[in-house]
């Protein structure tokens, strides 16, 4: 009997190129959030052009093809790509501030950081570079798509949506990421325990989370009792009804989209459920 050599592990650029049939196979890492487009629905973000500066460009280059995952349909090991660390999914880090300071703080906690903006991607792994963090992968693309075809049951240990884009515009409402399909979705993701945090310094899409979650028998609202700032004027909610916002946790930085927002004079509510 002849011994047969193990086959060769794919590495991640053979990951980056291996999309199943239907998913366009990006054809660089940093094209990745690009080749998504093309799939038909209604998406929560709208592509834009950034520039990339050179710092950006030369952290994708040097940290992408340990730390980047393209978001193209295949399987993710989570176990495998965390070290079997518990795992949590952040949707839309933006310029990654927020997600680099809190990867530092908690390193036994794996952070799965999706976006769609290629700059921001740079920016990220520039400050993991810098703080030395190994908790973290950076996902290029929609989450949507990650969350439908490439993560298995229970695997998350949380699901973070810090400052969604709000689509003010009743026309864009079905834009926005926090809606019933998208819980629907998420919510088998979730391991039992997983911890739900969403923000936000839009008052009537804070509303909307706060229906959306609030109505899943399998969350449970960790701040029923609100936290004090509620926006409903008491006459507008009946006597023992409660506004269900959490207090501010104080591990959670102020993210640049926050920080405008307050410079408009947007009042922040953050949401904070467990998967029961
Ligand atoms: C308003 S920004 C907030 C960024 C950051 N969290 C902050 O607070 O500064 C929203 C981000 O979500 C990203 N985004 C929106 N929908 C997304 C989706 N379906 N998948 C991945 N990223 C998404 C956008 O590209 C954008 O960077």
């Amino acid at each position: 009997m002849t011994a047969t050599a193990p086959s060769p592990q794919p590495s991640p650029s053979a990951r980056l190129s291996a999309a199943p049939a239907g998913y366009p196979a990006p054809m660089y890492p940093h094209r990745a959030t690009e080749a998504q487009h093309t799939e038909r629905r209604i998406r929560s973000f709208q592509p834009r052009r950034g520039r990339m500066t050179n710092a950006q460009a030369g952290a994708l280059d040097r940290g992408w093809e340990q730390y980047g995952i393209a978001i193209d349909g295949s399987p993710l090991d989570l176990k495998t790509l965390f070290g079997g660390l518990p795992v949590t999914l952040e949707i839309g880090f933006g310029m990654g501030e927020t997600t680099a300071a809190m990867a530092a703080a908690d390193p036994g906690m794996g952070i799965l950081a999706a976006d769609v903006h290629t700059p921001g991607h740079g920016n990220l792994l520039q400050l993991l570079e810098r703080n030395g963090s190994e908790n973290v992968r950076t996902a290029a693309g929609d989450a949507v798509i990650l969350l439908r075809d490439m993560l298995t049951d229970a695997s998350l240990a949380g699901l973070r949506v810090y400052f969604a884009d709000p689509w003010p515009k009743p026309k864009h409402h079905k834009r926005r990421l926090v809606q019933p399909s998208f819980l629907e979705l998420a919510l088998p993701r979730l391991a039992p325990g997983a911890l739900v945090h969403c923000a936000t310094d839009w008052e009537p899409y804070a509303e909307q989370m706060l229906e959306v979650l609030s109505a899943s028998p399998e969350l449970e609202n960790l701040h029923p009792e609100g936290d004090g700032t509620g926006w409903l004027e008491p006459a507008d909610h009946p006597a023992g009804s409660l506004p269900g916002y959490a207090p501010r946790p104080e591990w959670r930085p102020v993210t640049k989209f926050e920080r405008a927002g307050m410079a408009k004079g947007h009042v922040v509510h953050d949401l904070l459920f467990r998967r029961r």
